[in-house]
Parts: C-alpha cells; sequence; structure tokens
C-alpha cells in the first residue's frame, strides 16, 4: 500500500486528476470505477478543466459507479446518478451509454448483483476511486460486511445517515438503504486509489494503515489488495503514527 500526504484538495486533485487523465490518455477504451460525495469533487473538476484544456477523447471509456440510494430515480436531484451527470459526465465528451450506476430501483439482491456481471462484461474496472466513511466504509460496505460481499442491498447505519444529511434538507430524507457494490466487487478492481480528507476520516486512516484487518473496519480488506495508493491530507493523516 502506498501512502501520500498532501496539503490540501487542490493537491489531491491534481495527483488522482493525473493518475486518471494518464490511463485515459493510454487506454482510451479504460474501464473506471467512481466514487461520489466530497472526496472526489475537486478531482472530477480537474479532470473537467484538463480534459478540456487537452481535448482528452473520453468516447470509449466505460465508468461504473460504487453506489446509489435505494427508491431514487436516475433523475432525482439526490441521486448519485444525478450527482456524476452533473460533476463530470455533462462536462466531458463521454458517451453516457458507457456510464453504469447501480439502479436505486432494484427489488432485490439478485437483481443488484447483475452489476457485477456488467461489470465482468466490460473486461473488469482499470481503476477504482474510493472515498471513505468515518467509520470505515467503502462504497455502501458498513462496518460488518463479509468480505466476500458483492453488489447488493444494504442498510446504513445512522453515522453514515447522520454524516450524508448535509446533502438533504432534512436527515429525515436520507435514505435508510443503498445498492453497493460489495467489498470483494472493489479488491477486483486492477488498482486503487483512495481519497480522505478532514480530522473526521483521521480514524478510518489509521485502521486502514496501522490497524488489523477485521470486518469492524471494512476498508481494512483493502491491506490485502497489490495495487492500492491512498491519498490523504494532513488531518487525515493526524493520527498516524
Ligand atoms: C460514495 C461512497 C462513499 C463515500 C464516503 C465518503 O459513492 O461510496 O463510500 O466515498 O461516504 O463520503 P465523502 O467523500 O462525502 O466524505
Amino acid at each position: 500500500m502506498e501512502l501520500v500526504i498532501l496539503k490540501d484538495d487542490k493537491e489531491i486533485a491534481k495527483k488522482v486528476g493525473d493518475i486518471i487523465i494518464d490511463l485515459v490518455k493510454t487506454n482510451k477504451a479504460a474501464v473506471l470505477g467512481l466514487a461520489t460525495g466530497s472526496s472526489p469533487e475537486s478531482t472530477y473538476q480537474y479532470v473537467i478543466e484538463k480534459t478540456a484544456a487537452e481535448k482528452i477523447d473520453w468516447k470509449e471509456v466505460v465508468t461504473f459507479n460504487l453506489d446509489e440510494y435505494i427508491g431514487l430515480s436516475e433523475t432525482d436531484e439526490q441521486s448519485y446518478c444525478y450527482y456524476m451527470n452533473k460533476k463530470l459526465f455533462e462536462n466531458i465528451n463521454i458517451n453516457i451509454k458507457n456510464t453504469f450506476v447501480p439502479s436505486g430501483l432494484v427489488k432485490n439482491d439478485l437483481e443488484a448483483q447483475k452489476y457485477d456481471e456488467e461489470i465482468k462484461k466490460h473486461g473488469g474496472i482499470d481503476l477504482q476511486i474510493l472515498g471513505i466513511g468515518t467509520n470505515g466504509h467503502i462504497g455502501f460496505n458498513e462496518p460488518k460486511t463479509s468480505f466476500d460481499s458483492l453488489t447488493r442491498i444494504v442498510d446504513l447505519t445512522p453515522s453514515t445517515i447522520a454524516a450524508n444529511a448535509r446533502f438533504f434538507d432534512n436527515e429525515a430524507d436520507v435514505p435508510k438503504q443503498a445498492v453497493s457494490m460489495g467489498l470483494k466487487s472493489i479488491m477486483n478492481a486492477k488498482k486503487i486509489i483512495l481519497i480522505a480528507m478532514g480530522a473526521t476520516k483521521a480514524e478510518a486512516i489509521k485502521a486502514l494503515i496501522e490497524g488489523n484487518q477485521s470486518t469492524e473496519w471494512p476498508c481494512t480488506v483493502l491491506q490485502d489488495h497489490s495495487d492500492i495508493l491512498v491519498v490523504v491530507d494532513e488531518a487525515a493523516a493526524s493520527l498516524l503514527s
């Protein structure tokens, strides 16, 4: 596991954004795994700007997002699908048919797992971008998730609901369930970059870098991955010894 500690989100956006851009330049049909939330936002903005400046071609790139809230349709402004359209896809020349976000309208795990088949059909994920929850979740794989899990419907913990309430008018509006790629689905990616910013992520980053592997901290599954880069700011690194 490689760890890079940077000053702020601007430096993080450049570090991670340049890796994404280099991949798309060398493999025009690259398969990217993408996250939502605040951690990758500045990276997506950097990617948009660099794409415009260097006329980078995204039309054959394929993307798979990690998760979606159950009950929200693609057009719902709180959905992760809507977030991706606004924060990235509408600003680059990607073919929207090549962008996959788990459907928040799936009825059961069998339907949800078709997502893993779709990823497989596209040859697997070349580069997976991750954020991390304060409780160590990746995707919406909350504490106690099996390391063998695939895409399925999950219950969100009260701490995740509280953390994500900032994106909604009221905490009561935050969906209680999501559909999420599993820990195994994530581990199948060829390369992974995890971004963490701010002191609220420090405990999870300590567990990831220095802790024992345990389902209590889902992020620790990543300790077994052979190609993972963790990019954090100083606050997120503050508990590391
Ligand atoms: C989002 C996702 C989540 C977030 C995590 C951190 O698609 O899968 O695991 O990455 O909750 O969220 P932020 O970046 O908003 O702190």
